[in-house]
């Protein structure tokens, strides 16, 4: 079932054993996401009237229009909008004014914009999705700019703006009928002058009937615990997620976090990215933690928009089954498990460094030669693979890394450099959080000075077991190959004491980065 869906609308498609016995019949719904190529505002800094926002915005809607038919006339049962994708960005906090509707708290009313639009006033934008919902009998999710009046106050701790309203970056969702049933205020804001973060962190779900809770979040929300691993902690298992995500490799390229999350936290998210190639947007895709349907341009492909639409298996909450951890974090893949462990004769104890075994010491490079070199301007430790298989440790501070890796031939004798490297920190620029990053990444260049760059090709295949002893339960694996393509890892595992663990063999593309991105979301604010 889900490669009949997914193979029709031709795009990537990776499977693994445990994903096909997921879904029984009934158990499974179609979900989809539009990676949009926006219509923009070329002077976003220029306020427009509300009849010359209303034209422009209306130019991005005839696009849903046409999208919302395309994914219902594939069965899709719920369909995801990028953030941003109605008005653009780069606006003022006064020149989005023109953009701004004031959505009423679906919380406090029932509202069906489509059937009852005179009840609320200035709510053109909000009317024209709920018809597109309805018309198409489908859950709509997308984002616009939210106006919400609040009291002014003279007192300085007022969470109030002094011009007394709030405008909030906003996700909202209607039902199949048109009804609003959901509003979500983005609460980790990225660069955006025109709009405020809620004065409280915002856990938004709405429910279905195919699919059981939905939660919401948005863009850059992806890294951090509110509102995102706070939903998952309440049980919410499938996540709703659109974004305007600018790429940056090796680490957080769009689709490599958000197959990343999933795995992490074994959760179905839908991502929905714009397409703006002079910004680096693209990447979307519908994932569970046993597939991913994914869409990546690379440079020089047209610059256009793309449906994506996959039958995915319904999610219940943990801790309803039987055979459940308390864990949520990583994934375990019964299928392969057990024999993969045997197989390898993998194992990372001081004592498998036996030098009674000839062939595990020569493989084994002195750990000690590191070297120092930022990727995305954190400070990491690496060390190079200069043979073509063995085992390496990298440390930093509390966080060590190990890698076994085998690396099958190149083709056409291209040399390429490899560096295991290790981070543990807090990241600074552009945003603060704090990491533990484990990442085996192919190097720009033959210089170890190049380890960190970025780099999108590769044609070095590796058999590889990476692994990390982390401070936290929330590491997020990823396997990035050549071109923007993303492989399911063979197996992965984690336990108690922190130890994650991702094995991976026979890929089919080069290999860019594989990665165990761990976030220490209790070290943020310190
Ligand atoms: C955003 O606006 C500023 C100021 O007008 C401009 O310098 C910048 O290039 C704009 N960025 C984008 C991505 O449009
Ligand atoms: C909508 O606007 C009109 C004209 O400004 C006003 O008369 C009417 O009371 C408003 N309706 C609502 C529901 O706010
Ligand atoms: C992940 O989810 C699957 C399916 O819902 C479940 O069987 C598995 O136990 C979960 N894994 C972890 C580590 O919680
Ligand atoms: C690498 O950086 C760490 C601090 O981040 C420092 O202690 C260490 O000496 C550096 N190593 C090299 C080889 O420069
Ligand atoms: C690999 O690196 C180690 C440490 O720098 C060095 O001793 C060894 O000679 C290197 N091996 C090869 C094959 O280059
Ligand atoms: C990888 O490929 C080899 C050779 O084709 C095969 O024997 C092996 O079973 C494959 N491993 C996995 C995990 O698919």
């Amino acid at each position: 079932m889900h490669l009949s869906v997914a193979l029709y609308v031709g795009f990537y498609v990776l499977t693994s054993a445990a994903g096909l016995t997921e879904s029984a019949p009934g158990s499974s719904y179609v979900a989809a996401v539009y990676e949009h190529n926006l219509v923009l505002n070329p002077e976003p800094q220029v306020p427009l009237s509300r009849p010359e926002a209303l034209r422009h915005v209306e130019k991005n809607l005839q696009i849903y229009e046409e999208q919302s038919e395309r994914a219902a006339r594939q069965g899709a049962q719920i369909l995801v909008f990028p953030e941003d994708g109605l008005q653009g960005f780069n606006f003022s906090r006064s020149s989005i004014s023109g953009y701004l509707e004031t959505i009423p708290d679906p919380q406090q009313e029932n509202w069906n914009p489509c059937t009852e639009p005179g009840r609320h006033n200035n709510t053109e934008i909000l009317q024209r999705l709920s018809c597109m919902a309805r018309r198409y009998n489908l859950y709509l999710v997308a984002n616009m700019a939210d106006l919400q009046p609040c009291p002014l106050s003279t007192s300085p701790s007022s969470p109030c703006p002094p011009d007394g309203h709030w405008q909030f970056n906003t996700n909202v969702v209607f039902r199949s009928d048109g009804q609003l049933v959901a509003r979500y205020h983005k609460q980790n804001l990225y660069f955006e002058d025109a709009f405020d973060s809620p004065p409280q962190p915002e856990i938004i779900t709405f429910e279905t009937p195919f699919a059981g809770t939905f939660g919401l979040l948005i863009c850059f929300d992806i890294l951090f615990k509110e509102p995102t691993v706070t939903l998952v902690e309440r049980g919410v298992r499938q996540l709703i997620y659109p974004t305007a995500w600018m790429n940056q490799l090796p680490l957080l390229d769009s689709i490599q976090f958000q197959q990343a999350f999933s795995l992490g936290a074994n959760v179905t998210l839908l991502a929905s990215n714009l397409r703006h190639d002079y910004l680096i947007m693209t990447g979307s895709g519908i994932y569970t933690p046993f597939s991913a349907t994914f869409h990546h341009a690379n440079r020089g492909d047209p610059e256009e928009g793309r449906l994506l639409v996959a039958r995915v298996p319904v999610l219940d909450p943990l801790g309803a089954g039987p055979s459940v951890t308390q864990e949520e974090g990583a994934v375990r893949d019964e299928s392969t498990s057990s024999a993969a462990d045997t197989d390898s004769g993998c194992c990372h104890q001081d004592s498998c460094l036996d030098s009674s075994h000839p062939e595990t010491t020569s493989a084994v490079s002195p750990s000690s030669v590191t070297f120092n070199s930022s990727m995305m301007y954190d400070p990491f430790t690496f060390v190079l693979l200069n043979k073509t298989e063995g085992k390496l440790d990298v440390c930093q501070g509390p966080l060590c890394c190990h890698l076994q890796y085998r690396q099958s031939q190149q083709q056409g004798g291209t040399q390429e450099l490899y560096a295991l490297g290790a981070f543990a920190g807090t990241h600074t620029v552009n945003g603060r959080y704090a990491l533990q990053v484990c990442a085996l990444v192919r190097c720009a260049g033959l210089e170890s000075s190049s380890c960190g760059q970025e780099v999108e090709e590769a044609e070095t295949k590796m058999d590889f077991l990476l692994e990390g002893t982390f401070g936290t339960r929330h590491v997020y694996p990823s396997i990035l190959a050549s071109r923007h393509v993303l492989e399911q890892p063979e197996h992965l595992e984690k336990t108690a004491d922190g130890r994650v663990t991702m094995k991976h063999s026979n890929m089919t593309g080069g290999l860019v980065t594989a990665c165990l991105y761990g976030r220490m979301y209790q070290l943020d604010n310190e």
